[in-house]
């Protein structure tokens, strides 16, 4: 199948990437001439797992295209996906110019029929103004649908779950559309294909669930999913203070909870907060979409206000261990708001360093992936090459990223590096008895 991409940031990318990987004929097209002039000089903008390879594998067999005109990427392609930004505005809305503008450059340059398929998280009702818009600036002789497909990939394994998903979401009324979507996504759907990350996959006999819906609850799952997501990583938050005031451990309080099959045990890790380019403006759109249809969605404002807080307490637990945080010098390791993955955007360890900087600390930091994206914007730091370097007399570690480089340090070197042994550990990914006998002085979180 022919299928142009339109934007090529994390979800572009690796749409883009995966759907040449299982057979299709793939234009991604950007805008940004910088990034295009990149990927067609064979590098990858991004750090994403097995990306690198599935660019570099499917451009050499010409399967796989990038061009900076949109009409070069439409004209040949039946299917054609938007995966722009949709950046949070001041007032917590989605920016949705950038797909209002593809879609009438889609509708200006096809001169075929073509389904128009929503991949970037839009607020419910965006499919609609799509439709309108193709119908009024495209051409009369010309007919579109319009789908939406939001997409539930992670960034640090957005290959590994593109492959493998929980299910394909559809919202679209069209039979037509509906038709070359399962088609387009029959490999995944069952389960045929050569694996990039396992090479030979652990076979389920079962298909992927693919759930056709109507447009608008399509969009709306996407939004709840992400939100109640991040409920629950605040409810376990929360949950993580009160051991604090209790005495009891989040780890074991965690584990009993997560075990009820109704609740789950994932996204049960309690920690310094949740950040990343979806969770946090995803929130702040929905309270806005819920708000303008009359509901006020008291319930994620307070998931909302539970996240910030978090950096607050980081900066109380470092102050009630080292007392004046001014002039004392705190590593920082991690810096991406996850691991496996250079991303920082809305990363906690960003707000940690600026309030640490606002107390007049000395920053040093290190990660493995994210340095050179933090070294464009954030000065004012000492950048390390490694772990260690960082806890040469650091008066205080915080770990904010649990990249497992950081599981496996030799702490007894990070000890004597350091002028005083104080971690604080955002992720908990030590265990705090072997922290104390190794005589460290060590908060974690819960
Ligand atoms: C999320 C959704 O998971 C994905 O389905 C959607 O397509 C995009 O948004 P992503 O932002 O890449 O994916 O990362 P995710 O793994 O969901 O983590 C988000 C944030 O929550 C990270 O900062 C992570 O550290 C934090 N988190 C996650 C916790 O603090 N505790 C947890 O238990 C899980």
């Amino acid at each position: 199948m022919d299928i142009a991409i339109i934007g090529v940031g994390y979800v572009g990318l690796v749409t883009g990437a995966c759907l040449a990987e299982i057979g299709h004929t793939v234009i991604c097209q950007d805008s940004d001439e910088l990034k295009i002039d990149m990927l067609q000089r064979g590098e990858t903008p991004i750090y994403e797992p097995h990306l690198d390879d599935l660019l570099q594998k499917n451009t050499a067999s010409g399967r796989l295209s990038f061009c900076k005109d949109i009409e070069e990427a439409v004209k040949p392609s039946e299917v054609v996906f938007i995966c722009v930004g949709t950046p949070p505005l001041d007032t917590g809305d989605a920016d949705l110019s950038a797909v209002e503008m593809v879609s009438k450059e889609i509708a200006r340059v096809s001169d075929s029929y073509k389904l128009v398929i929503e991949k970037s998280t839009v607020p419910v009702q965006t499919g609609g103004w799509v439709e309108k818009t193709l119908r009024i600036y495209g051409s009369k002789d010309i007919e579109f649908d319009v789908a939406s497909n939001p997409e539930f990939t992670r960034e640090g394994s957005a290959v590994y779950d593109f492959l493998h998903p929980d299910r394909i979401l559809i919202g679209t009324q069209s039979e037509r559309a509906r038709a070359i979507l399962r088609e387009l996504y029959a490999p995944i759907i069952h389960r045929r294909f050569n694996c990039p990350v396992h090479g030979a996959c652990p076979q389920s006999a079962e298909d992927v669930p693919f759930i056709v819906t109507d447009i608008n609850s399509a969009e709306l799952i996407k939004h709840a999913s992400n939100s109640f997501l991040a409920a629950k990583i605040s409810f376990i938050n929360a949950i993580s203070d009160i051991c604090e005031k209790t005495g009891a451990n989040i780890k074991d309080v965690s584990y009993g909870i997560g075990l009820d099959k109704r609740i789950g045990k994932d996204f049960l890790y309690a920690g310094i907060g949740f950040g990343g380019f979806c969770f946090p403006k995803d929130l702040q759109a929905f309270i806005r979409i819920a708000e303008k249809c009359g509901y006020d969605f008291k319930l994620l404002k307070e998931v909302q206000q539970i996240n910030d807080d978090r950096i607050t307490q980081v900066i109380e637990k470092a102050r009630s261990a080292l007392w004046i945080l001014k002039g004392k010098t705190i590593g920082i390791l991690g810096l991406a708001f996850k691991p496996n993955t250079d991303d920082i955007r809305f990363a906690p360890s960003l707000e940690i360093i600026k309030r640490l900087h606002d107390e007049g600390a000395i920053v040093k930091a290190y990660d493995p992936k994210a340095m050179e994206k933090t070294r464009t914007g954030l000065p004012g730091i000492e950048y390390c090459k490694d772990p260690y370097e960082v806890a040469r007399g650091a008066e205080g570690l915080v770990i904010c990223t649990e990249w497992d480089e950081f599981r496996n340090l030799d702490l007894e070197r990070i000890k004597k590096l350091m002028k005083r042994p104080f971690i604080l550990d955002g992720r908990n990914i030590y265990d705090r008895g072997k922290m104390l006998e190794w005589g460290f002085e060590y908060v974690s979180i819960g």
